[in-house]
């Protein structure tokens, strides 16, 4: 999960560089470092910390050229250092490359180049790869294309690459295997980059490189080839659907609050086109051609990591109860290393907001191995999880920039609410109930609205949590998965440590953590297990736990055992697991705000987990 640039063209590629890098420093910023071709030979800039850190280095030594790469770094081999930042260099000093991904073979190779006399400065597997390019070019004396070529074909793992060579100084080459690479075709200059971001205020014109392609850019022009055949490949330019707008902060102080207020409207730009309200149905044009046999799985399979996949536990309990087929949910992870029971009849959606997930894009390997039919659930348009899978229903969220995913959990869960709609119509679901729901998603986005008004309610609650250690998010039915992304945004961003569970589960062991000094989150909406969760408040305050109630009615009994109640508005008591989520988004912030940790970036994590 780095993030990697680069430029072939006629302007000064530095700038270009540093500006690509912020635009991906949300992937991975531990470290970071540009190399720019000159003439015969290149310059190379790289350090530990952020992007920042490289551009005040490069004040004080500026560099100039036209072709160049660049790299911010998430450290899986190696910790973050100057020495095992990117770009790496050969011995001879005639190669640099960058590098996203995992060299699994890195050790062999490693220590069979060592044999061969070659000496390492870093700790990465990276520099093995660069190293092995060089020796394959200097003892089979071929050209540096198929230099790199032949050195990829022995690699094991996955890459996105740029490389540069200082005996063919106009030529830029990249390759791509299970890291994304993006193409941006400008007027006579090139854009490389890990996702669109960096790319859409120079050109909107994109080709997304595929599993196995190689792309060489030189003065002629660029040619894309596969790693394996070497055959040329002709691929369509695409054009990148959001604007620059939408990948800047405006006036936000972090992206992660932008996000959180602009769910009044990405929600509701998840469903418009797709509720026919009138009917009470739904429809949905990414998977009209595999409607029957998605209509006649024997079972689905929801697999995913992170908020993704408590968004999918959510789909667990609506799809089984609208469309009556069993779901089981499964972390990507575990999906892909063991022996699920599936076949044609299944159906395995796969939901990602990067679409570039590892565990998950293997996990849809996985599944077409087997037969089964898979649906992919994603906010990038043109990600390799929406073009592996077989159909879809992208979530039109706009790109997600702050670390902790935020537009698209609401999003995602609009789009399973949406999903058991379609299907729960066809299996006895009412036609007037159907037009209730319909419409209390389309009220969403005015729902919202009102909720995001009580920022500061939150953030008074934040300021008396401001010390806390730990945390508990309690929850029942589809409040449960919103128990679990709540202490999830509150831990990856305040780095308090904060645990999701059933709320009746807390008796069976959790319980023993209540005291004074553990807040307990409780999502009690009025619905068939109220009474249940009431129960459980009463325990935690028997206790002297402080107690936070979500609630869609505030009560006097509430009110009694509460420290604080947050009242939300629902038109509809189905739609409260979406609406809740976003005053817990909202503690998180205010307190990862509050204890002033780096909310976009927060330490030790990346927005998109390219590596497994
Ligand atoms: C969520 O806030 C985290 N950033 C993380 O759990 C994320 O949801 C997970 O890595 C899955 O990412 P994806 O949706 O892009 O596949």
């Amino acid at each position: 999960m780095c993030g990697i640039v680069g430029y072939f063209g006629n302007k000064n590629a530095v700038p270009l560089l540093l500006n690509g890098l912020k635009r991906l420093e949300y992937r991975g910023y531990d470290s970071a470092g540009i190399a720019i071709m000159h003439e015969d030979s290149f310059a190379l800039t790289k350090t530990a910390g952020k992007v920042k850190s490289l551009e005040s280095l490069l004040k004080t030594a500026p560099m100039q050229g036209n072709i160049g790469i660049g790299h911010t770094r998430w450290a899986t081999h190696g910790e973050p250092s100057d020495l095992n930042a990117h770009p790496h260099t050969d011995q001879t000093g005639k190669f640099v490359l960058i590098h996203n991904g995992i060299i699994e073979n890195y050790a062999v190779l490693k220590e069979w180049l060592a044999q061969k006399g070659v000496t390492f400065q870093s700790d990465t597997d990276t520099e093995v790869l660069v190293q092995l390019i060089s020796m394959i070019y200097h003892e089979e004396k071929i050209s540096f294309e198929n230099a790199v070529n032949l050195a990829l074909k022995q690699v094991v793992g996955t890459y996105g690459i740029l490389v540069m060579c200082s005996d063919e100084p106009n030529q830029l080459i990249a390759a791509r295997l299970g890291s994304p690479l993006v193409l941006g075709v400008g007027e006579g200059e090139y854009f490389l980059a890990s996702d669109a971001s960096p790319i859409v205020e120079h050109t909107r014109n994109v080709i997304y490189l595929e599993e196995g392609e190689c792309l060489i850019i030189g003065d002629d022009g660029y040619e894309i080839k596969h790693v394996d055949h070497g055959e040329k490949i002709e691929k369509e330019i695409s054009r990148i659907d959001f604007s620059i707008e939408e990948i800047e902060k405006g006036n936000f102080p972090h992206y992660m609050l932008k996000e959180i207020y602009e769910q009044e409207k990405t929600i509701v730009d998840t469903m418009r086109g797709r509720l026919l309200l009138d009917e009470g149905s739904v429809h949905l044009g990414g998977i009209q051609d595999y409607l029957l046999r998605i209509e006649r799985a024997r079972h689905f399979y929801i697999t995913a990591c992170g908020t993704s996949w408590h968004a999918g536990l959510i789909g667990k309990y609506i799809l089984e109860e609208f469309a009556g087929i069993p779901v089981h949910v499964e972390y990507a992870s575990e999906f892909r290393y063991r022996n699920p029971v599936i076949d044609s009849q299944s159906v395995v959606i796969a939901i990602s907001q990067s679409g570039e997930t590892a565990d998950t894009l293997a996990a849809i390997t996985k599944a077409k191995e087997e037969g089964a039919l898979t649906l992919g659930i994603c906010n990038v348009v043109g990600s390799s999880i929406s073009r592996e899978t077989d159909c879809g229903i992208y979530t039109h969220a706009g790109p997600e920039i702050g670390v902790a995913s935020t537009k698209a959990f609401t999003a995602q869960v609009s789009v399973l609410y949406m999903l058991a709609l379609y299907l729960g119509r066809k299996n006895g679901y009412s036609k007037a109930d159907g037009v209730k729901l319909a419409h209390a998603l389309h009220d969403l986005g005015g729902r919202v609205k009102e909720i995001l008004n009580i920022t500061d309610e939150i953030r008074k609650i934040a300021e008396e949590m401001v010390d806390v250690e730990n945390c508990l998010y309690l929850g029942r039915g589809t409040n449960f998965p919103v128990a679990l992304e709540g202490a999830l945004k509150l831990k990856e961003i305040s780095y308090i440590h904060a645990e999701g569970y059933p709320a009746a589960e807390m008796k069976h062991g959790p319980i023993a953590l209540i005291d004074e000094k553990m807040p307990v989150i409780f999502l009690a909406p009025h619905d068939k297990t109220y009474e249940k969760v009431l129960s459980n408040i009463q325990e935690v305050k028997a206790r002297k736990g402080k107690i936070i109630t979500v609630t869609d009615k505030n009560t006097p009994e509430l009110q009694a055992l509460s420290d604080h109640v947050i009242e939300i508005s629902v038109s509809h008591p189905r739609t409260f697991p979406i609406l809740a989520t976003i005053p817990l988004q909202l503690l998180a912030y205010h307190l990862a705000v509050l204890r002033g940790c780096d909310v976009d970036m927060p330490r030790n994590l990346a927005k998109s987990v390219t590596v497994e």
